[in-house]
């Protein structure tokens, strides 16, 4: 897929089949995480792939408040250090998108109960939980949202 179809075709999935994710993209997933770029080189962050149903599960009803979550064949969860967000945002972006080119869908979610989720996995230590992904074979095709006009939103000095 070129890069800007990746771009425009990325939608929020709210609805997924429960098809297990190809080995091969989880490993193209890895890949985009670890090559994202950090501030100073510093990778402060860990992304915690759980296939484990029970886990997600878990996860899905005691941590968050959105049922499509615990669907998803995986669920990605992005720890970071304290003020690393920044970083952990790009990291995400890469997972997101490699997840998008490889025929996936996603949704971010930073609506979860962080010290519930903590209690469910041990986070790395010095890290909490940042934001979760669950990744799967959409089961919609929601249309795209709608976005400010592009003049609000960009701006070229020259
Ligand atoms: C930081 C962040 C947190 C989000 N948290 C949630 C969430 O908890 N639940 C949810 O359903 N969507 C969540 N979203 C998805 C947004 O609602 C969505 O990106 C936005 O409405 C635009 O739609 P699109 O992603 O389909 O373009 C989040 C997105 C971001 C970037």
């Amino acid at each position: 897929m070129e890069f800007m179809d990746v771009i425009s075709t990325r939608r929020s999935i709210r609805g997924y089949k429960s098809d297990a994710v190809p080995e091969a993209a989880l490993e193209q997933m890895k890949q985009a995480v670890r090559m994202a770029p950090t501030g100073n080189n510093r990778q402060p962050f860990k992304v915690v792939f759980v296939r484990n149903p029970a886990l997600r599960k878990e996860i899905a009803e005691k941590a968050c408040h959105q049922a499509f979550i615990g669907q998803a064949p995986i669920l990605a969860v992005v720890f970071c250090e304290k003020d690393s967000e920044f970083n952990a945002a790009i990291v995400t972006d890469h997972l997101v998108l490699t997840a998008t080119a490889a025929g996936l869908g996603t949704c971010w979610v930073g609506w979860f109960e962080r010290d519930i989720l903590q209690t469910i996995i041990l986070p790395p230590q010095g890290m909490s939980p940042c934001i979760l992904v669950p990744i799967g074979t959409a089961l919609e095709n929601p249309a795209a949202r709608p976005r400010k006009p592009m003049d609000e939103l960009v701006e070229v000095l020259d």
